[in-house]
């Protein structure tokens, strides 16, 4: 067996894949901090971000991109800023961020580099259906989330891979979701690993937190900002937005509804809508991807 396709699994050697990823761009947090201080404008988040090309990039991309929506094309970074508003430059930052995490090829969950991030960003786009929808105030936290949810996966896919039989069997003989057969497979899933990876990145204890538990129904009721994240999962894995393997395994459940306190119906409207985003999605990994 070729022992580089097949690594040992320890718990130790997952920890070690994720601290040595390369950190999250500590300038996006302190952007974020400069953005929370009243003191502070426009310019001095971009002072900040202006010496990270790539980053910058990726913003001025992003900003161009229907998942911004502006009503005019942006070339400089400070009139980016301007126009998106406070709200906007965080989803805007974080998502930039994150492209280069998502867009990997993961031969274990049977993903392309596209498919990582069409789930992400359609995810994320989903989620500001959703926010508005069921009138949510922290769309912010929870469209980080949404982008981040399955970044486990860039860690556990070189475990996965070699179990990738196993792991799919068992789902379908116990008629499990895919993340309880990691469990049982690997002993420990995707959202345990995504979790972990952004506490080490420092992000916000309620993100880590719903990432934790977005394939978890025991946990994810225990919070909105949780519930939010697993309801808008399942829309993105329902209409089959950059799904592997991992699909079509997780179910909207009446107690999901109660915490949301929203309907089926709602829920439908939230399918529906998240519907139209899926081109808005596309054509931002037209552009990222060329
Ligand atoms: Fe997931
Ligand atoms: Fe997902």
């Amino acid at each position: 067996m070729n022992t580089a396709l097949c690594p040992d699994f320890t718990l130790e050697a997952v920890y070690e894949s994720m601290v040595a990823l390369p950190v999250f761009p500590k300038i996006v947090h302190r952007a974020m901090s400069v953005l929370d201080d009243p003191q502070k404008n426009i310019s001095d988040v971009a002072n900040i971000i202006k010496f990270d090309h790539g980053l910058v990039a990726n913003i001025l991309k992003l900003t161009n991109s229907a998942m911004f929506g502006l009503s005019q094309q942006v070339s400089d970074l400070e009139t980016a800023l301007a126009l998106l508003g406070q709200n906007r430059i965080r989803e805007v930052l974080i998502a930039s961020a994150a492209m280069p995490y998502l867009s990997r090829d993961l031969h274990g969950y049977e993903m392309s580099p596209q498919d990582l991030c069409y789930h992400s960003v359609g995810c994320a786009m989903i989620s500001e259906v959703v926010s508005q929808r069921l009138d949510f105030p922290h769309s912010s936290e929870l469209f980080t989330a949404a982008i981040l949810h399955d970044i486990g996966k860039i860690v556990l896919d070189i475990y996965v891979g070699p179990r990738l039989i196993e792991v799919l069997d068992r789902s379908r003989r116990q008629e499990s979701d895919f993340s309880t057969a990691e469990w049982e497979v690997i002993g420990t899933d995707h959202a345990v690993a995504g979790s972990s990876i952004l506490q080490h990145w420092e992000f916000p204890r309620d993100i880590c937190r719903a990432v934790r538990a977005h394939h978890d129904p025991d946990l994810y009721i225990q919070n909105r900002l949780s519930a939010m994240l697993a309801f808008c999962n399942i829309i993105t894995v329902q209409l089959g937005i950059g799904v592997g393997t991992d699909n079509f395994r997780y179910r909207l459940s009446d107690q999901l509804l109660y915490v949301l306190d929203c309907s089926e119906r709602d829920y439908y409207s939230c399918l529906e809508e998240a519907i139209r985003v899926l081109d808005d999605a596309k054509d931002v990994i037209r552009l990222i991807f060329g």
